[in-house]
This record gives C-alpha cells, structure tokens and sequence, in this order.
C-alpha cells in the first residue's frame, strides 16, 4: 500500500435489500487529511461512514485501517470516533459527563477530570461542564460530541452531517473551527454533507457520491472547476447546460448552427468528429458588452430577466437566433451592472469565453439534479 495512507477502502459493496447503497466503492485517505463525502440524500453517505466505522460491515470489498484489513473487526476494534446528525447525547448526564461517558476505567478519576476540562477548552466550552444538554445550545451541544468522540483519541474521527441541525451563522462558525482542532490533532477525518459550500470550504479533497457510486474525488478547487460529469456539474454550484452539441472539428462544436469554441477538451478525448456532445459553462464565467461586438463564442442576445442578488445581478440571456439553445443564466457583480447600465430587455452581446467551456458526452441515461 502507497505510504502514508491511513485508510482504504477497496471496491466495497453493501446492498439492504433491492438496494445497493454501495457499488463498488474504492477510496483513500492519508494520514491526517479531511476528507467530504458529498451527495445527494440517499446516495448512500451515511452507509459509507458506518462501513468504515465497522457499525455496517460490507458485503463485498475490503476496509484498512493503518495497512490493517479491519474488514471483519467490529466497531470497538477500530478505534474510531464518530459523531452523528442529531447530537446523541446522554440528557441525564451533564456535558463534563458526557465527555468522560467513554474514558470510564481508562484513567484515574484525577485523569480523566483533567482531560475533560483540557477537551472542554478545546472546543470552546471552557466552564460549562455542569450544564445539560438542555440547558445547551444547539451548537454547544455539537461541541459536546465532538468533544466526546475525542475523548478517546481516535485514530480516524467520522462526522455524519455535524453541522445540518444548526442555524446559518452557528454552521459557518463551527465550520472554521472543527477543520481547525481537526488540523491541530492532526486526526484523519471523513465528514459526510450535502451541504457543497461545508465541502469545499473544509475538506482537503471532496468525494462526490451518486446512486451508492463515487462519481468523483478531487480537491474543492478541482472538483468546481473540472466537474467530472454533469451529475457533479450541476450538483456542485450552478451550470448553464446548452443543448445537444455536435463535434464538427477538434475545439469546435455546433449547436443550432452556430459555432462553439472550446479551448480546453480534455478529459473528452473519447469525442470525435461528428459525435453527439454536451457544452457547459458556469454562470460567473458568462461575460456579456452592452456594445455589438464580433468573434469567437461572441452571440448577439437581449437581458430577458434580471434578479438581484445583492453583491451580483442573476440574468437571464437568450440568444437572437439561439433556436433551441436554453436560456442562459449569467452571474454578474452589481458593479457591472450598474457601470455599463444594463436593464431588461437591452440588447446586449454575450460572451461565451472558450477556456471556460465544459464537454460532456452527451449521456442521456445520466440523472442531472438542480
Ligand atoms: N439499515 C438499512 N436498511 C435498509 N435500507 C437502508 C438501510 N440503511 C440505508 N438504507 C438505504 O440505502 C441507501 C443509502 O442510504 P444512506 O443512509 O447511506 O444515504 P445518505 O447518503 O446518508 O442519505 P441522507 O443524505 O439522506 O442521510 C438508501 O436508499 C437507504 O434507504
Ligand atoms: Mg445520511
């Protein structure tokens, strides 16, 4: 095995049922790296992090821990830590307890006092040991358990959507700070979410699932920019899908008979001339000029919609003679839009840029949420 791997899982499949909720799912994780698991409810996400966890044992493939194959180790052997969706704590027993809950007969009395208070600190609960559950916020409540799977110092800390229970702001603070006690303890961490901003703010590198597959694994950077289908596409920020596409010449694509420019193919070396495509392309990366302007992916258009947003403008654009070519959506900072004046219905020339056109396969049996 590559060195500095701590966990592997190799072609793992579970079915419950008519279910596979796993197919053939092969992953790593180095030691000390954060990995998301993302991917729409049901994807199997949850049976994922359970498999690892040795809470679910697989039916088929294999699990290592440490170039250990712990396939057929149950959950105690495994030493990992987990916390889930809802808090899980004990009600009747106050956070400080709570925390000690797993380290019972581990350590001294002394021992374990001194380590739940320096786990308390830890977490930002410094005083607040005698308080229950109830008396606790939601938040507060996450750091408990996060303390608690702590407390025995995994090897591998498995998070199953900490953080969807909480409001916008409590989420967005414990985001920057789980990463940060994360990297301090240097523990190798799988955090489930379908939450793609938690994903690609946190995680090292993104595993995106899809119907019980790993559709892609790369980093947040890697999976935005280069979405691997246009399943992860359009599941990971917005896309604008143009209509059926086909390859005339190597970097050129027609669609209604109009001519695409795409600077960057690869990844879809498998198309050749003639061959039936997909072109995207994210809103952010759509340019439009309020003057008449010619070349390249240049197409003369109107602003048929306009939402504000705030910081950015979301326009709707529809080409002149654009046939059956969608709307499409454009994100543009209010700046812009106020600099060059635009407004419904203006007639403006949109700017398709070719390095930031996307191919796809057209692949009709693909499923495409949002
Ligand atoms: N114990 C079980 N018995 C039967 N079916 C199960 C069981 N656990 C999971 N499944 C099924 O396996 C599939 C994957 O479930 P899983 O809980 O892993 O999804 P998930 O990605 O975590 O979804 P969510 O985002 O909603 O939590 C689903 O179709 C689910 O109904
Ligand atoms: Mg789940």
């Amino acid at each position: 095995m590559e060195n500095n791997i701590f966990l592997q899982l190799k072609e793992v499949s579970k079915r419950f049922g008519q279910v596979d909720a796993l197919k053939s799912v092969s992953f790593s994780a180095r030691q000390g790296e954060f990995l998301s698991i993302l991917g729409p409810s049901g994807c199997g996400k949850t049976t994922a992090l359970r498999v690892v966890a040795g809470l679910e044992i697989q039916d088929s493939g294999n699990v290592f821990i440490n170039n250990t194959d712990v396939s057929s180790l149950g959950v105690s052997k495994r030493n990992v830590g987990i916390v889930f969706q809802s808090y899980a704590l004990f009600p009747n027993l106050n956070a400080a307890k709570n925390i000690a809950y797993g380290l019972k007969g581990q350590a001294s009395r002394q021992e374990i006092t001194q380590k739940v208070e320096d786990l308390m600190d830890l977490v930002g609960l410094a005083g607040m040991g005698q308080k229950y559950p109830a008396q606790l916020s939601g938040g507060q409540q996450q750091r408990v358990a996060l303390a608690r799977a702590m407390a025995l110092s995994p090897d591998l800390l498995l998070l199953d959507e900490p953080l969807s229970a909480l409001d916008a702001k409590v989420r967005i603070k414990l985001r920057s700070e789980i990463r940060r006690l994360q990297q301090h303890l240097g523990v190798t961490t799988i955090m489930v979410t379908h939450d793609q901003e938690e994903a690609l703010t946190m995680a090292d590198r993104i595993l995106v699932m899809n119907e019980g597959k790993l559709v892609q694994k790369g980093s947040p950077h890697q999976i935005y920019e280069q979405p691997a289908t246009p399943f992860v596409a359009s599941f990971i920020g917005s896309m604008n899908f143009m209509g059926k596409a086909r390859k005339m010449e190597p970097g050129m694509y027609d669609i209604c008979g109009r001519s695409f420019y795409v600077a960057n193919e690869n990844g879809t070396a498998r198309l050749l001339n003639g061959d039936q495509a997909t072109l995207a392309i994210r809103p952010e990366d759509v340019m439009i000029d309020s003057s008449e302007k010619q070349g390249q992916n240049l197409f003369p258009g109107r602003i048929e919609t306009m939402e504000y947003r705030g910081s950015l403008f979301r326009l709707n654009l529809r080409l002149s003679t654009g046939g059956k070519i969608p709307v499409i959506t454009a994100d543009l900072p209010t700046e812009q839009i106020r600099r060059f004046s635009l407004q419904q219905d203006m007639p403006v020339t949109i700017s398709l840029p070719p390095e930031r056109l996307l191919v796809y396969e057209a692949s009709p049996g693909e499923r495409i949420h949002g």
